[in-house]
């Protein structure tokens, strides 16, 4: 009786085959549950006689090692499967995604002082990088063979011709030029752009670098509404309660000039190695536009004055985010460039 269920069981288990996970399970029920087929031969087993123990009992041994073995292949077979096809694989998951990318620190600054300056009215306006002498330098009131020509070391492209030298910008106070030209008063925009001067390449120097220059040409403009523009600026740029003075200065294209110190923003005016312990640090040149150059761009001088100032974006950007070393900014080094996440796309 136990020998022939034996044998038809064991003929079932040799021909079984699945790649079903509840197939598999349905089988292992089946004959090697707590109330399966192998449990019940071994409580009949039990109660057979002495002499046919010893003879059905090897057999038994073998008949559930058969069964194990079956369900163990067949499982490793099935996991195999399942790992390339369903198991794991939930369409329904939303994307693995992807690294949100950085903006570069200094277009983190330039955005930064253009929204500012946006929400008194000024407009964005370019220029060309490769310019000539009029725009660069003689409409700006830089006399011919003047030294002042030599505060700026320029990178000359080709000397004389049809407009003169022509070179790359060495400020963007060209586009200040243009921009007079092509109308008339009330002016009021920002020149974001790069220039270049002839320098050697230093932690504290590179040569080229980036700019934001600032106009306004109205009748009536005068110095306190310079200061008043460029007071704002720097409480909505630092925050409030940052302090502003201005040192007397020169520039061949406004008149009066000067420079534009604020309090430290690393040690709040205490003294600290970034502002060489004077509490102050120079971030702007400004004044009243002279008006040779209002002559220059084809605007009544007499009835028009105006203002005009300009920054080194890099500088801004070392204030605000303590970079010391300016090659930095132009390496497109990943590992620094990673650092400036933000939430402004
Ligand atoms: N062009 C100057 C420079 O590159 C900066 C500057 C100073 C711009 C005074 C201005 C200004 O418009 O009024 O150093």
């Amino acid at each position: 009786m136990l020998q022939e269920k034996i044998t038809q069981y064991t003929t079932e288990i040799n021909d079984f085959s699945t790649e079903n996970v509840e197939e598999l399970e349905q089988f292992r029920i089946k004959f090697l549950g707590t109330k399966g087929i192998i449990k019940d031969i071994f409580d009949e087993f039990k109660a057979v006689s002495p002499e046919e123990k010893r003879t059905l009992g090897k057999v038994l041994n073998e008949f559930k090692q058969l069964a194990e073995n079956k369900y163990q292949t067949l499982k490793e077979q099935d996991q195999g499967e399942i790992t390339g096809k369903d198991a794991g694989l939930d369409l329904t998951l939303p994307g693995a995604g992807f690294e949100v990318g950085a903006r570069h620190p200094l277009a983190l600054v330039r955005r930064e002082i253009v929204d500012i300056f946006s929400k008194l009215g000024f407009v964005v306006a370019e220029g060309p990088e490769i310019e000539d002498d009029w725009h660069n330098f003689s409409a700006l009131n830089f006399p011919e063979e003047h030294p002042a020509r030599d505060m700026q070391d320029t990178f000359f492209i080709k000397k004389g011709g049809e407009f003169g030298d022509i070179a790359l910008r060495t400020h963007t106070s060209s586009v200040q030029v243009r921009m007079m030209e092509a109308g008339q008063p009330p002016f009021r925009a920002l020149m974001p752009g790069r220039v270049y001067r002839n320098e050697a390449i230093s932690a504290r120097a590179h040569c080229f670098f980036h700019q934001v220059e600032g106009l306004y040409v109205d009748e009536k403009v005068s110095f306190a509404d310079l200061k008043q523009t460029l007071f704002y600026f720097v409480q909505e740029l630092y925050g409030e309660g940052t302090k502003v003075r201005f040192r007397p200065s020169y520039f061949p294209f406004t008149e009066p000039s000067a420079e534009m110190d604020i309090s430290c923003t690393i040690c709040k005016g205490d003294g600290c190695p970034f502002c060489k312990y004077s509490g102050w640090v120079e971030i702007l040149g400004c004044g009243m536009v002279d008006p040779n150059v209002l002559e220059n761009c084809g605007i009544d001088s007499t009835k028009y004055s105006g203002f005009a100032f300009g920054m080194g974006i890099e500088r801004i950007a070392n204030l605000k985010f303590e970079i010391k070393d300016l090659r930095l900014f132009s390496e497109n080094d990943t590992r620094f460039l990673k650092q400036f996440k933000t939430s402004l796309i």
